[in-house]
This record gives structure tokens, sequence and C-alpha cells, in this order.
């Protein structure tokens, strides 16, 4: 549950009085796109990140930024304000507005702006010890997951197919190619080698995960952006998905069989320790005691 006050349009109010009409076009057509940005100790992880690509997901669905960087990063910031700091996942959602339901782009109409936010709970520690569960699966969604569309309903069969077969997530395979999870981005090592594949019209350019190729080249491991064959995955020595909820998840079984020997690996456990100390870089930060990281 979301906690008390969403910002809807300009304005802060209490989650259960917020209306958004039904002839919106983001529940008429999924008309939209988003973003989901962690917040660690009430500071914002790579803002300046995610509005970037919220502003090219915008720019792709032909839809003009109804707010500057800075303006949402007021926003954003009295939004975690009013709802008490912490460990937050801030949700913001921007759709074509409310019009007669007609395919084609209303006329100047204003786009309806939602921002939320959630606790962002820490990840299960049976998660960190014995890592998840995926299977893999035919991507069939779009040509355009580079785009953060709201659209998700190929993501969300994808995912629950995933959770029928007692699995955490569903990595997905087009053509015989890796391209992500259902709502999250693959990394595998292989022979000392991390590799992901590589950003494009297939995948969501995912911020964990530009985060995750930055610490693991600065930690002096090889880290390449390189197609990843369906193949590749059985003979991975580790898996891991990256996401802002999931942060960098081991995954030890893919389709039943192990991956490497079953357990989380020793690369995914030396990244893991550095991503959480870029996340007490944060919090410190919040707490005034550092300047901002990177
Ligand atoms: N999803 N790929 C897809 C399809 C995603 O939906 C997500 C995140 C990612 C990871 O991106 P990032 O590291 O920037 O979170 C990759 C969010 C968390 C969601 O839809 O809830």
């Amino acid at each position: 549950m979301t906690t008390a006050i969403v910002y809807l349009n300009g304005e802060y109010v209490p989650a259960d009085e917020a209306r958004v009409s039904i002839w919106d076009r983001g529940f008429m057509f999924g008309d939209g796109v988003y973003e989901v940005i962690p917040a660690y100790g009430g500071r914002l992880f790579r803002l300046e990140q995610h509005l970037q690509r919220l502003d090219n997901s915008l720019f792709e669905i032909r839809l003009a930024p109804p707010l500057s960087h800075g303006q949402w990063g007021r926003c954003l910031e009295e939004l975690i304000r009013r709802n008490g700091g912490g460990d937050l996942s801030v949700y913001l959602q921007v759709t074509r507005g409310q019009a007669v339901r007609n395919h084609g782009f209303p006329d100047g109409t204003p786009p309806t702006v939602v921002a939320t936010c959630s606790p962002l709970p820490e990840v299960a520690p049976e998660t960190l010890r014995d890592g998840v569960a995926a299977v893999t699966c035919e991507d069939i969604r779009w040509k355009y997951c580079h785009i953060k569309a709201i659209t998700l309903l190929p993501n969300v069969l994808l995912r629950q197919q995933a959770l029928d077969a007692g699995a955490a997530e569903a990595i997905l395979v087009r053509d015989g190619t890796v391209t992500e999870g259902a709502a999250s981005n693959i990394f595998v090592v292989k022979d000392g080698l991390v590799l992901t594949p590589p950003n494009g019209p297939y995948l969501l350019p995912g911020i964990t995960r530009d985060l995750i190729i930055e610490l693991a080249r600065e930690a002096g491991l090889t880290c390449r952006e390189a197609s990843l064959p369906a193949a590749s995955l059985a003979a991975a020595d580790e898996i891991w998905l990256t996401s802002s909820t999931r942060e960098l998840t081991p995954v030890t079984l893919l389709d039943g069989e192990p991956v490497g020997d079953g357990r989380p690996g020793p690369v995914w456990q030396r990244l893991y320790a550095l991503f959480q100390a870029y996340k007490h870089t944060l919090r410190r930060e919040a707490q005034g005691l550092l300047k901002t990281p990177r």
C-alpha cells in the first residue's frame, strides 16, 4: 500500500482522496510512461539519471515534459518529506491526460502527473543467502522496450508465468538472445568476465544496471556489454538481476537447474558489498555528513 500522501497534478493529497478520471488515457490506453526511483534515507538514488530516462520515454511517446528536472526534484523531495522519509520506492507516472476516447492524440489536453511513494523493504535475507529461481520465457513484448511505458501487460503475464512456476523472475529471450527480466536487467558471469546485454530497443536501460557496470569496472573487473545467446545462460557461473526494488539479486536456479554451484557466487558477493556501500554513502549524505555522491 502506498503511504499517506500522493502528488497529483500539482497538489499533495491523501492517497484515498486522490482521483483520476476513467477517461484518463493512462487508464483507457496505457498511454503514459513512468519511473521507479529508490530513496535511501530519504535521498533519491541517481535522480538525474532517472529524470533523463523519463524525458527520453516522454520524447519517444511525443509528450512534452510536464516538469523540469528542478521542479521534479523539489516535487519528489517534498513528497518524501510529507511521507516521513526513510527508505522508499518513489513512483511517478505521466499520462496523456483526460480526453474522450479516441486513439489519436487529443489537442491541448494537460497531462496527468502522479507521484507516490511506498516503503522500500530490504531484500529478504534468504534471497541473499540462497538466491532466487528464474525461468526463461519468450520475450513477447513490442519493439520499444527502451521506453518505460505503463503499458505493462506482457511484463505482468511473464512475471506471473514465473511466479506460477515457483520462480521469482522471467528471463526473456528474443530470437535466441537474452534481453532482460520481466522487470529487471540481467548480468552473467563467465570465467571471471561480467557480461550484460547492450542497451537498445529490446531492453530498458536500467539505472541500477549502469551503477553495477560502473562499480564492477572500478573494482577492476572486466565488464562488457555483449549480446548473450540464450545457451550462454546454462553455461554461466553466475546470473544476477538488477532493479530499483530488487537491487542486485543472485539467480541460483534457472529452469530447474543450478546456476554454477547453485549458490550466490563470489563476484556477486563483491558487487553486492559495493552496492551496499554506495547506498550507505547516500544515507550518510542524507544526514548531511557527506557531499553529493556520483
Ligand atoms: N522496473 N527492465 C524492466 C523491464 C524493468 O521494468 C525494470 C525496473 C528494469 C530495471 O531498471 P532500474 O534499474 O532502473 O529499476 C529493467 C521497475 C522497478 C518497476 O517497474 O517496478
